[in-house]
């Protein structure tokens, strides 16, 4: 099987500082993937190397087998490539609606394909359809998170980038956002979800697979929602693998502060 993502010892520089230093990271359809470590590392670095944010030095990067680290940012998000970066990035003067709106001019949809993915949306994050006509920079973090990732899902991505969706958010929006990124997780399904959720998985089932790659701090949170893990250290992968292997082991050695 070709991996949806694939970084071979990426190297990437920020002024003149080396940040990665040969990063392998593979993503297949469908899977939920957490990128972790401690502050500063690089995970942030190595999403943005990805989106094409940065450029890359050395290494290569291939979605879908085909080779985009040369490519332009708008090119990459077009081939499938969502992304929403640490800190939101909404448009706070804008309305939610407007907000939205932006998500469907970027992929160029329109009438009957632009409601149907808007309607996933609202399915998805129902708070978001409450507050069509508010200014996104009156909402709170944690919906201004739901319209963050809301508005990366209109551009129907393949690859779904998350950047510490939780961060600076209480528990009860994070579960929130674990249970939206359970029913996006196209694998899974059978466990015992509401029917809400159980349509939810059936509509993206039925679009293709969605993959998603997460940058998260809260172990917990990846246990929950994520098929396997990588752990970043001073700019390279340490340690990876099922999910079941992010031992408290691995956590005290890797992760913790
Ligand atoms: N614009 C910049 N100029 C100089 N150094 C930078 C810049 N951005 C990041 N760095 C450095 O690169 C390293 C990796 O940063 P990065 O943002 O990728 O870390 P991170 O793992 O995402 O951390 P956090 O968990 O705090 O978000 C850090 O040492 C950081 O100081
Ligand atoms: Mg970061």
């Amino acid at each position: 099987m070709t991996a949806l993502l694939e970084l071979k010892s990426v190297e990437t520089y920020i002024g003149g500082s080396r940040i990665l230093r040969g990063v392998d990271l593979e993503i297949n359809p469908g899977e939920v993937v957490a990128l972790m470590g401690r502050n500063g590392v690089g995970k942030t670095t190595t999403l943005r190397s990805i989106t094409g944010v940065l450029p890359v030095r050395a290494g290569t990067i291939t979605l879908n087998g085909e080779s985009i680290e040369k490519l332009p940012m708008d090119v990459r998000a077009r081939a499938g490539i969502g992304y929403v970066p640490q800190g939101r990035d909404i448009f706070p003067h804008l309305t939610v609606e407007e907000n939205l709106h932006v998500g469907l001019v970027v992929h160029g949809r329109k009438g009957a394909a632009a409601k149907a993915s808007l309607d996933r949306v609202f399915t998805l994050f129902p708070v978001l359809k409450e507050m069509l006509a508010r200014k996104g920079g009156v909402l709170s973090g944690g919906q201004q998170q739901q319209l963050a990732i809301g508005r990366a899902l209109l551009t129907n991505p393949k690859l779904l980038i998350l950047d510490e969706p939780t961060e600076g958010i209480q528990p009860s929006i994070i579960e929130q956002i674990g249970d939206t990124l359970k029913k996006l997780k196209v694998e899974g399904f059978g466990h015992n979800y509401s029917e809400e959720v159980q349509n939810a998985v059936k509509i993206l089932k039925a679009e293709g697979n969605l993959a998603i790659l997460l940058v998260e701090q809260f172990v917990d949170f990846c246990r929950e929602c994520a098929d396997r893990f990588y752990a970043m250290d001073r700019g390279v992968v340490v340690v990876s693998g099922p999910i079941a292997t992010l031992t408290d082991e691995v956590v005290k050695e890797h992760l913790q502060v």
